[in-house]
């Protein structure tokens, strides 16, 4: 189905050929004066130029040719040279009727492009902290919202398990349990099945080892040691790495799951590692990767670059394998077991020259099709409401779960205080809502950008927040309800149906909200080609806010044309199904009752 745009555009460009200029420049678009007209076309504008003409005389003649139009219910020729319309009652509800009736409300969606999202990227052996939110958050998102659209999305955590801190804990274990059979050489045997620490230690033996190796060089030079055994495979030490991902892994996993996070690729940069071997000989046989100071680098710089790229590493002068080749050797992995179209890399906006480099250097040895489409999100940080990195009120890294359980607390009284309900069925609303609170604050506010974390703003049932949302959402859930009470529609009778054919309005606010409605496959084209959950938000809030003004100004349940009545129940329906779709792509649902 066309959008709103396109069909009016269709309309506007027979007008602009009719009275004999080129169609191509009946372009419509929403209004950016709605308190003049709902949609506009500036073609006039553009063409005033190339006829040596005012552009309200070119306005005028294409307005008389579509005066009378029954698409809509005003248009009209403006000085300059605008053309401002409104479309008419007729027009808007057979719009959204076929809306109704179309899959996915008649968004073109038949793409069928692979597609990876690289979002997540917790190093393994250390909590999650909220500096991971945004990446989780975003990730799932964008991952939604391509597969909104027919593609076959694959989500990939890509953990950080292959690095340096692997060799720290390594390092610090040995330092506190010497005797253990992976620290000894001679050892042939089987190693134990019960890793030699729980995730607690775990999670206190990488700080610990951390800290020390930034003052201690000497414990540094052995930690840098233990990682490169541990890459040659050394026995003992890829035993303890799989004990640490064994403690490490299922707790990362719960955490994710209570932020309705979920990945199909579990890999890691370990999982690589076979890879990179013949990938740097091909470098080097090519001719791209050539030694500099001892270490291995490919050239990425490109004439047109206004700022310095730096060679991309490849091997350290120690032979050591480094970021770059882990991101290298993953997307050459990606290439042979999925053969991505385009990979989208949710990462901190702080890592893009790593980025800008890996992407040059895969594509200029060949590790991708030319026509592989990278793209680097890069997300602002999470700042507390001092304007820093956010933190505990102590000062310091807030793990996840931590937040997460003090949004629920915060969520759970309001909702207790809002009305009484027993506390086992509050606590399940308050995660509900906690989690679109958490989300809603995240992704309301464009991706590249910082944002503060305000808990009071967020977990708020007024303005732009998750718990207003789901608020509406709920709110539209309760007068379905009573109207299928009074209407006896309980599933028993199949005669007995809820509307579905939206009527023509009787108030300003109804068609307010019929044309954010209709607005629908316009904002998801957006969010999808642009990579901007964002634009989602903006749009459901605006629904919300028409919705609230209409329901306020609208007796809908006590109406007594039955028709009237109908035909509203049918645009709360459409109302609904559009908002739960919206909030499912941003990655949160609505309760029943809140
Ligand atoms: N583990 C990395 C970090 O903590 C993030 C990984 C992002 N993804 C990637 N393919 N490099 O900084």
């Amino acid at each position: 189905m066309k959008t709103i745009i396109e069909q009016l555009s269709d309309i506007v460009s027979k007008g602009f050929s009719d009275a004999g200029y080129d169609s191509s420049y009946g372009k419509v678009g929403i209004s950016n004066r709605p308190d003049l007209c709902e949609f506009q076309c500036n073609g006039a504008m553009a063409l005033a130029k190339e006829y040596h003409k005012a552009p309200i005389a070119i306005a005028q003649e294409v307005c008389d040719k579509l005066a009378g139009n029954s698409s809509f219910s005003q248009i009209e020729a403006v000085p300059p040279g605008f053309l401002n319309i409104k479309v008419s009652d007729d027009f808007l509800v057979s719009f959204l009727n076929e809306m109704e009736r179309s899959d996915k409300f008649g968004l073109e969606c038949g793409s069928t492009r692979k597609i990876i999202v690289d979002y997540g990227g917790p190093n393994v052996a250390k909590p999650l902290h909220v500096g991971h939110l945004r990446a989780a958050i975003i990730g799932e998102s964008v991952k939604r919202i391509c597969r909104y659209f027919g593609n076959d999305v694959i989500g990939d955590v890509h953990l950080g398990d292959w690095g340096l801190q692997m060799g720290l804990i390594i390092t610090e274990l040995r330092y506190r349990k010497p005797y253990l059979e992976y620290f000894n050489d001679e050892y042939t045997g089987s190693y134990s099945a019960q890793p030699p620490f729980t995730l607690s230690e775990l999670e206190e033996i990488y700080p610990c080892a951390s800290a020390k190796s930034k003052e201690d060089e000497a414990y540094k030079e052995e930690a840098l040691e233990a990682t490169r055994q541990l890459q040659d495979g050394k026995r003992g030490y890829r035993a303890l790495w799989r004990h640490i991902m064994e403690v490490s892994v299922p707790d990362l996993k719960r955490n994710y799951k209570d932020l309705n996070v979920e990945f199909d690729w579990w890999k890691g940069e370990s999982s690589v590692d076979d890879l990179i071997g013949d990938m740097v000989d091909d470098m080097k046989d090519g001719g791209y990767a050539y030694e500099s100071e001892g270490a291995l680098v490919v050239d990425v710089a490109e004439d047109s670059d206004t700022k310095e790229i730096p060679p991309c590493m490849i091997l350290k002068s120690d032979g050591a394998a480094l970021y770059t080749t882990t991101d290298l050797a993953t997307l050459l992995d990606r290439k042979k077991s999925f053969d991505p179209d385009q990979v989208i890399y949710v990462v901190d906006k702080r890592q893009e020259m790593h980025f800008i480099q890996v992407f040059r250097c895969a594509k200029k040895c060949g590790i991708v099709d030319k026509d592989t489409k990278l793209d680097f999100l890069g997300f602002g940080t999470m700042n507390g409401k001092d304007g820093k990195p956010f933190k505990t009120r102590e000062g310091g890294v807030m793990r996840l779960e931590t937040l997460i359980a003090d949004i629920r607390e915060t969520m759970l009284h309001k909702i207790m205080e809002n009305h009484e309900t027993d506390e086992e069925e509050a606590r399940r609303t308050a995660e509900v809502v906690a989690l679109a609170a958490i989300k809603y604050g995240d992704l309301s506010n464009q991706a590249t950008k910082d944002y503060i974390f305000d808990t009071d703003k967020f977990t708020s049932f007024e303005g732009n927040t998750g718990p207003y949302i789901l608020y509406t959402i709920v709110r539209i859930k309760s007068i379905l309800n009573k109207y299928m009470e009074s209407a006896g529609i309980d599933g028993t009778d199949p005669a007995k149906k809820m509307p579905h054919v939206i009527g023509n309005f009787a108030n300003e606010y109804e068609k307010s909200l019929m044309l954010d409605l209709a607005r629908f496959a316009q904002v998801m084209n957006s969010a999808y080609e642009e990579i901007t959950p964002h634009k989602i938000c903006a749009y459901i809030y605006e629904i919300c806010n028409d919705f609230n003004r209409f329901y306020h100004e609208t007796r809908i349940l006590t109406e007594d044309d039955a028709s009237r009545k109908d035909g509203w129940i049918a645009l709360l329906l459409l109302t609904r199904r559009i908002l739960e779709t919206c909030i499912d792509l941003l990655g949160f649902s609505a309760p029943e009752k809140m």
